[in-house]
């Protein structure tokens, strides 16, 4: 390995924006559709890894939920997040904050208890023999309505002690977090934290939404801030972290490179960024592959790779 990476690797790293049914390989994609006896309308890895150019978020959405049928028993949940965390030791994370969608296996008849035993039994196991603590995520999908959140958050709540906080996922455009405004309200009168992605590829408005009335503790990607002056300001003075996941961005062409990426132009202005793998499996690497992509072609400095892994740890919900 170049010693950039091996710098990279030791520096103790949190990851705060990580979808785990992103991090579903395609290789586990076709080792359980076999398992499960799942139809997939792929043959081999090669054809899946092929399918795998998008022209936007909505783009690959549909990919990335046809991908998750294959996920049906509790130990499938298992398996996923297992092999996630094996990626995370490597990578050098120390802690991660990994977010679930529910909605996407409820709705397909799994059970919410079958898919949260499943993550947090591998939770458990890479806290115990890989070192690395860990927070739960509940995310609500935006293009359903607002009651399918409500019956979700009511699923949730016997298990209301393995989940840290709620957040807000799937196509941004058309689906502003005012739409979940009341079910954020009572998920924090049951003491939740909140996150939303927000400013992905919707407008600066939807920033200002999640802050004001959803009340976020973080903004996931954000990075269309930069547009509007006040926000930035907003930001800064309040110091609110933005978990920006810099390949995403360029897979799902928010960016055309990462050398036009805005990652160094927000952490030179201050703000209060750090880099994640958002759906690895799907946009060509893991959290070190970010960094290092980011440190090459970004030109990042050393002493950015440290400000960014410690952005990374102060983000934490500890
Ligand atoms: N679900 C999984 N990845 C996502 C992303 N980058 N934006 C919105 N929803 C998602
Ligand atoms: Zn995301």
């Amino acid at each position: 390995m170049d010693d950039i990476k091996e710098y990279i690797r030791s520096l103790p790293k949190a990851e705060l924006h990580l979808h785990i049914e992103g991090s579903l390989e395609p290789e586990l994609m076709m080792k359980l559709a076999k398992r499960n006896n799942i139809e997939i309308p792929f043959s081999s890895v090669e054809e899946i890894k092929n399918a795998y150019n998008f022209s936007n978020l909505q783009d690959f959405l549909d990919i990335y939920y046809q991908g998750a049928a294959v996920l049906i028993k509790e130990e499938d949940f298992f398996d996923l997040t297992w092999e996630y965390l094996l990626r995370a030791k490597e990578d050098g994370i120390v802690h991660t904050e990994i977010f679930f969608d529910p909605q996407t296996h409820t709705e397909r008849g799994v059970s919410f208890e079958t898919v949260i035993n499943g993550i947090t039994n591998a939770l458990k196991k890479g806290k115990e023999e890989l070192g690395i603590t860990n927070h739960l995520i509940m995310c609500f999908l935006r293009h359903l309505p607002e009651e399918d959140a409500f019956k979700t958050f009511e699923m949730a709540i016997p298990f209301k002690h393995l989940i840290k906080a709620v957040g807000l996922d799937s196509s941004e455009v058309g689906h502003p977090p005012s739409k979940f405004e009341r079910v954020f309200k009572k998920a924090m009168d049951e003491g939740f934290l909140t996150v939303a992605h927000a400013g992905e590829e919707g407008p600066t408005d939807y920033i200002w939404e999640a802050l004001k009335l959803l009340k976020v503790k973080r903004v996931d990607h954000g990075v269309r801030c930069m547009e509007d002056a006040d926000l930035v300001k907003y930001l800064i003075e309040n110091n609110i972290p933005l978990t920006v996941c810099p390949l995403s961005n360029i897979k799902l062409r928010v960016f055309d490179e990462i050398k036009d990426h805005n990652l160094k132009k927000m952490l030179d202005r201050g703000l209060n960024v750090m880099i994640n793998s958002d759906d690895p499996a799907y946009f060509g690497g893991y959290l070190l592959e970010n960094y290092y992509q980011c440190y090459q072609d970004l030109n990042l400095t050393k002493e950015d790779l440290r400000k960014l892994s410690q952005n990374s740890l102060d983000a934490c919900f500890y």
